[in-house]
């Protein structure tokens, strides 16, 4: 370690408990962050380039000034409900501290949009204010940062589609101060990393979308990813209930991942569930389960989707 390094080797302290708009703050490395990290089928190498992307912006924005390279350390997840958004973005986080590393440990905090969206009229610009302007701030010049900005569209509504009745003029100067926040906060600390997931990419505000240098759009899984999540789901159910081993069976996963067209992630391992209470004979005993409950489960989600 070198003699900086050492110096500057202390302890850090997380926001405190019940902070408004924090939902989570953690330091990082994180185990359960690095499980999450792998619990997501994606398509080749979006993992990787993900990564990639991140460090590379954090190292630039390190070494090489705003003005040259007006790089914000934001990168936006797009994609349908349940596609693993939220997942894959703290798995990100895990990932670009252990890359980077640091003498100070990375920080991890995700802002809760809703909670700052729903304070009182004319309070939630002030909410936004104290939260990126004091809270994160105070966190950011302590050591490396990364922010999870979950639904960031709760916060940051494309001002031009509101209608002025129907949403008070506070949401615009919340909006304002999000951006006004995010702009600061990249520019006065190159180890801050914002992740912003959004389910309706185009509800959101273009001068976020401006703003962010990497915009990743997941998918919904394809057969391969549909059919490993539905392994990854009934491998940790037969586990558990050893009557659920039948499902474990190659064709049995071939013809679900099929089954499970158009499903999204989180729909396909409820799908999963939803098979072990499928008949009432098995009165909810997962020991129970059949395949052909499984692809009736299946249907059943696709028809509800
Ligand atoms: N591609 C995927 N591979 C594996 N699991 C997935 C995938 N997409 C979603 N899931 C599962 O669905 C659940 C919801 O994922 P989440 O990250 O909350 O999705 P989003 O934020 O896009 O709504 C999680 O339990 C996750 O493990
Ligand atoms: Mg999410």
């Amino acid at each position: 370690m070198s003699e900086t390094a050492r110096l500057h080797t202390f302890p850090r302290s997380l926001p405190d408990e019940g902070t408004q708009g924090i939902a989570d703050a953690r330091l990082l490395p994180d185990e359960e962050f690095r499980e999450a990290w792998s619990s997501i089928a994606l398509p080749t190498d979006m993992r990787e380039r993900m990564l990639r992307a991140a460090v590379a912006s954090i190292r630039l924005r390190q070494a090489v000034p705003f003005d040259a390279v007006p790089l914000h350390g934001i990168t936006l997840l797009t994609g349908a409900p349940g596609v693993g958004k939220t997942t894959v973005a703290r798995g990100l986080a895990d990932k670009i501290a252990r890359t980077l590393g640091s003498p100070t440990p990375w920080l991890f905090l995700e802002v809760d949009p809703h909670a700052l969206a729903s304070a009182s009229l004319g309070r939630s610009q002030r909410s936004v204010e104290t939260l990126f302007g004091t809270v994160i701030e105070e966190m950011a010049m302590a050591g490396p940062l990364v922010v999870l900005v979950d639904e960031v569209e709760t916060l940051l509504t494309d001002r031009a589609a509101l209608s002025m009745d129907a949403n008070p003029v506070d949401v615009h100067r919340a909006v304002d101060a999000a951006l006004v926040g995010l702009d600061r906060l990249a520019r006065r600390h190159t180890e801050v990393f914002v992740l912003a997931t959004s389910n309706f990419p185009d509800a959101i505000d273009p001068a976020l979308a401006s703003r962010a240098d990497n915009v990743i759009r997941v998918p919904l899984p394809d057969h391969t990813a549909r059919r490993w999540i539905l392994e990854h789901t009934v491998t940790a159910i037969a586990r558990a209930f050893p009557g659920a081993h039948a499902l474990t069976a190659a064709e049995a996963l071939d013809a679900a991942a099929e089954r499970g067209e158009g499903l999204d992630g989180r729909r396909l391992r409820k799908a999963v569930a939803a098979a072990c209470a499928y008949r009432p004979e098995t009165k909810g005993d997962p020991n129970g389960v059949t395949v052909q409950d499984l692809l009736g489960a299946l249907d059943h989600a696709r028809e509800t989707a």
